[in-house]
């Protein structure tokens, strides 16, 4: 069945919700079979697939084009664009301008957008051209050059207030849920309780809705930056290699391919192309 919006406010003091990150088609199909709730296009493609160090390179039509191939894998799930860096901050035109084409072009049902306060004016403006926003605080990547690299937000009684009341301007202005990054367990828990909208965690602990995870990082096929609260469900890197080094052997043993594996002609055809 197709998970909608409402699965957001309808698990909220329920049941945990799940989310994932996706980048392609064929990944897409596998998570079309599962029971997650809904899909994010994130923009840590930018590392996990384009090998950048961090994810502000990434660009519109970037996203576009991965959030295209998620989408025909996955058409059940509600899937989300992750809005790159500067393609919303600088106005509201822009802002609503490039969401819009998340919806448009690439067939997403909402977009995430990193910031509080200071993107408020975007986000209601999104909002009012009925496209749906989730927010995102705390530890926020598009950030890390103001935070001085991925730190850990909100461990002071000024940083924890202004995510609290972050938290709270955004649910104001009408986003359905936030995500909360890289943020202490008990801060989450506190934000959490003051919202009527789900929280998704990821590095913030237990007391929240729901989480969201970097689909490489479980599946052990990104270890160039592990962060402490990643836990592999899979090592496919370790398979991948693996299976690449059979492959090797077997080519060069000549035992790939066998006769399962190969195409046959018809034995007059081949008499007669044996004698031109
Ligand atoms: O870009 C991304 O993948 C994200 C999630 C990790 C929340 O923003």
């Amino acid at each position: 069945m197709k998970t909608t919006i409402e699965i957001f406010s309808s698990k909220k003091n329920k049941s945990k919700i799940s989310m994932i990150t996706c980048y392609d088609y064929s990944t897409a199909v596998i998570l079309n079979k599962t029971e997650i709730d809904s899909i994010l296009v994130g923009d840590t493609l930018g590392m996990v697939f384009q090998g950048n160090d961090s994810t502000l390179p990434v660009t519109m039509d970037e996203m576009i084009y991965h959030t295209k191939a998620v989408r025909k894998g996955a058409p059940d799930k509600f899937l989300i664009l992750d809005m790159p860096f500067l393609t919303y901050h600088i106005n509201v035109e822009d802002a609503v301008r490039n969401a819009g084409r998340a919806l448009k072009e690439a067939h997403a049902e909402a977009v995430k957008v990193e910031g509080g306060e200071e993107m408020i004016d975007k986000i209601k403006a999104m909002i009012s051209a009925k496209i749906p926003v989730m927010g995102h605080i705390g530890l926020t990547p598009q950030s890390i050059n103001l935070f001085g690299g991925y730190k850990v937000q909100g461990k002071s009684v000024d940083d924890a207030k202004k995510l609290i009341n972050n938290a709270l301007v955004l649910e104001e202005a009408g986003v359905f849920a936030i995500v909360l990054e890289g943020i202490p367990e008990k801060l989450a828990e506190i934000i959490t309780k003051k919202l009527t909208i789900p929280t998704i965690g990821i590095g913030a602990g237990r007391y929240v809705d729901g989480q969201i995870i970097v689909i490489n990082d479980i599946l052990g096929i990104y270890e160039d930056f592990v962060p402490k609260f990643v836990k592999k469900y899979a090592n496919l890197g370790a398979d991948i290699k693996k299976g690449i080094e059979t492959y090797i052997k077997e080519v060069n043993d000549g035992i790939y391919p066998a006769e399962e594996h190969v195409y046959k002609i018809n034995k007059e055809i081949l008499d007669i192309i044996k004698k031109v």
